[in-house]
């Protein structure tokens, strides 16, 4: 079960002991990037489970080979939303949970020098709002990118159930997600201890996009 944090009503970390190890291998330099990939998939996927316990069931009937029973089927269609680039390197984690899932796509990036989120694409799917959706993105540092998304997200298309799901948190971009957005939860593998000067999270792992795509 992730924990709960009295100074971040918003948050809830992953303290599991397996996902702690693969974490810790990720934050290692020397790591490359397929494994980096491989771990931050398995990651995603372990995070997915449990942020998915809340999802709406319906409940249906099932013929099993011997017997006429009831089962559950997910109510509503769930969408995944990765911010382009590094989402991209958690979503087949969560698909392989959940292949039937839809993914829509978020660009933006950081501009090095401001921190401000520059956009640059956006494919959702029209009906987005109909179920839960996934805000994906391993960091989550002034939260200048995550704040932009779950803006499309709430107020161009009406999504009134997004959670997200991060590897690495600053308390910055915690806290600046409760001032703007106060309905999301975030779930992450680590509150980290903040920012640098370039806007770097401490002790973080770098840039989760190179490091995810090998453009380092
Ligand atoms: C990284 C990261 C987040 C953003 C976090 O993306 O994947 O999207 O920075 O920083 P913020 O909370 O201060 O906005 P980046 O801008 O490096 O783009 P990339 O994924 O294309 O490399
Ligand atoms: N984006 C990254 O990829 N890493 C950080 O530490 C901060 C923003």
């Amino acid at each position: 079960m992730p924990i709960s944090n009295p100074k971040h009503p918003n948050l809830k970390t992953f303290a599991h002991p397996v996902i702690q190890d693969k974490l810790t291998r990720i934050r290692n330099h020397k790591t490359k990037h397929a494994e980096f990939r491989r771990l931050l998939n398995e990651i995603a996927g372990l995070m997915f489970f449990q942020m998915s316990r809340h999802f709406k069931v319906d409940e249906i009937p099932v013929q099993t080979p011997v017997e006429e029973s009831v089962g559950f089927k997910l109510a509503n269609p769930i969408t995944l939303v990765p911010i382009l680039r590094a989402g991209v390197g958690m979503t087949d984690g969560v698909l392989a949970m959940i292949p039937e899932a839809r993914v829509g796509h978020i660009g933006v990036f950081r501009d090095e020098e401001t921190k401000q989120p520059v956009p640059y694409y956006c494919k959702l799917p029209s009906d987005i709002s109909r179920g839960p959706v996934l805000l994906i993105d391993p960091m989550l540092a002034t939260g200048g990118s995550a704040s932009y998304a779950a803006k499309i997200l709430h107020e161009e298309h009406n999504c009134q159930e997004i959670q997200m799901m991060c590897l690495v948190a600053a308390p910055e971009g915690v806290d600046r997600m409760y001032q703007e957005h106060p309905y999301l939860k975030i779930f992450t593998a680590s509150l980290d201890r903040g920012l640098n000067e370039n806007g770097y999270i401490l002790p973080g792992l770098g840039d989760a996009g190179d490091r995810i795509f090998g453009t380092l």
